[in-house]
């Protein structure tokens, strides 16, 4: 018939993020012929919009080359725009309604919403905008979650009340990208990293996320959270899961991420010692970007302690991990971007060369950008030299692998919602344990309101932070 197989309803559908990545998400996914057949779209919000004007907003983020004018007529065709309030009942009739005009259908809920909105919107979805009869509904939320243990507890029995755990969809994006979901295949999948990948032979492990830039407009949403919500808590912890764990059972959904929670519970919270905060400061000789500071952001409090550089070295207390720091370390309006895991090895033993001359080994996979994993390692100086050097394994994607189109996070994640797999998403216990962990911490500098060490717009970050590192085991090589 005319009707369609699955509804997506993108509640937020006015926002910044419904504009920038959900819709442009659902277009490639529809171009490149991906969704399941007659899918169909409904952007939901409060400002009395057309689909026209929804269109236009979306536009420029979704990429349509030449020749694609065909395509994205259709794509928007299958879409449609209601308007309405996040408290009313009778909004959110109106909202059923639009979706039963297109047949019995399996119904997909994208919560691109500020959490103040969240209880009333998802009390309504449950009374009623669920699927009927043998189709399921499926909600997909976004971080925030809360923002301490207890709040995101709430957060959590108010869903669990109303939705089963198979239909939530927790999204932390780092788990849609390619080296993040490479990591399984590598430690799984070779036998050569298996006997290394313990307190024997790894000295240290960094988990780092930077960005080039400063808080551009966004001071307001980011004071109120700060970079170990932001990015720490979340992406860099949900790659240490991955990296540590144990070999699942099974490549099953449950069986992966009840292994990571393990991990997560293995993991005693921060002392202090082992954190380095910071905030950005102009750089007086910078552009009109570089030269502000976070403070001089006027979205942004005054006298704001709110950290925009962390690093904090976590313990995972287990037979395999007892003793190997694993420093978690971001920021923003640093020197690059860059996000990366670089396990190093602990030293030769019994070095027969001359001092200092053997580095040690490290594994690196680059998540971003130019995705790459890469072993450094000892090698002899080619030629007449008797020298060693330190040379690279080298296996970066953009090279060995130069026809693949890598998709976006976003584009994974949302057909994996479709497809009904939560391997890439956060189950509930894993948040917990995730707020567990950085709770005391967080509350701490609320509490404390410790200043932030101060670090110049496009530097490495604060110098405490490399002598943390080195403090806890690891070493320097090169400029790294
Ligand atoms: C988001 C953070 O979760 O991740 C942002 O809120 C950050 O502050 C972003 O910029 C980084 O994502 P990516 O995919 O660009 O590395």
């Amino acid at each position: 018939g005319h009707g369609a197989s699955h509804v997506f309803v993108i509640l937020g559908a006015s926002g910044d993020l419904a504009k920038k990545k959900i819709y442009p998400t659902l277009w490639w996914l529809f171009r490149d012929g991906l969704l399941p057949p007659k899918t169909h779209f409904i952007g939901y919000a409060r400002s009395n919009l057309t689909l026209e004007e929804v269109k236009k907003s979306c536009l420029p983020h979704m990429k349509a080359v030449a020749g694609e004018e065909g395509k994205l007529k259709e794509f928007f065709k299958l879409n449609e725009y209601v308007a309405g309030s996040y408290d009313k009942t009778e909004d959110f009739q109106k909202l059923n309604k639009a979706i039963e005009q297109r047949g019995s259908c399996n119904r997909l809920f994208y919560l691109a919403l500020p959490p103040s909105v969240f209880e009333t919107v998802t009390l309504n979805i449950k009374a009623l905008c669920m699927a009927k009869g043998d189709k399921w509904t499926r909600i997909v939320v976004e971080k925030p979650f809360g923002r301490d243990l207890e709040s995101s507890n709430q957060l959590s029995r108010h869903l669990a009340a109303l939705f089963k755990e198979e239909e939530l969809y927790r999204i932390d994006h780092y788990l849609g990208k390619e080296m993040v979901q490479n990591l399984m295949v590598l430690r799984f999948g070779n036998r050569i990293f298996s006997p290394i990948w313990n307190r024997e032979n790894v000295a240290s492990i960094v988990i780092s996320f930077k960005e080039p830039f400063g808080t551009q407009g966004r001071g307001g949403y980011f004071d109120e959270f700060g970079i170990l919500r932001d990015v720490m808590q979340n992406h860099l912890l949900q790659i240490l899961t991955l990296v540590a764990m144990e070999k699942p059972p099974s490549t099953s959904s449950e069986d992966i991420r009840n292994e990571k929670v393990k991990v997560l519970r293995s993991i005693p919270c921060p002392s202090m010692d082992n954190v380095v905060l910071g905030q950005y400061v102009g750089n007086p000789h910078g552009d009109n970007e570089t030269r502000m500071g976070y403070l001089d952001d006027t979205t942004v409090p005054k006298g704001s302690v709110t950290p925009t550089f962390a690093t904090v070295v976590l313990y995972v207390k287990n037979e395999r991990w007892d003793g190997v720091p694993f420093i978690l370390r971001c920021g923003k309006a640093l020197n690059e971007r860059k996000a990366e895991v670089r396990v190093q090895f602990k030293d030769v033993a019994g070095d027969i060369f001359p001092a200092g001359e053997v580095k040690r080994n490290e594994l690196v996979i680059r998540v971003q950008p130019s995705e790459a994993i890469y072993m450094k390692m000892m090698a002899k100086t080619p030629g007449m030299s008797i020298n060693c050097e330190e040379s690279e394994l080298d296996l970066t994607y953009g090279s060995r692998y130069r026809d693949v189109k890598m998709p976006d996070a976003y584009e994974r994640l949302l057909l994996d919602v479709f497809m009904g797999s939560q391997i890439h998403f956060v189950r509930s216990d894993e948040l917990f344990e995730a707020w567990r962990i950085f709770t005391p911490l967080l509350h701490y500098i609320e509490k404390e309101k410790p200043k932030p060490i101060e670090y110049t717009y496009g530097s490495r970050g604060p110098t405490e932070s490399d002598q943390l590192m080195t403090r806890t085991g690891f070493s320097y090589t090169g400029s790294y």
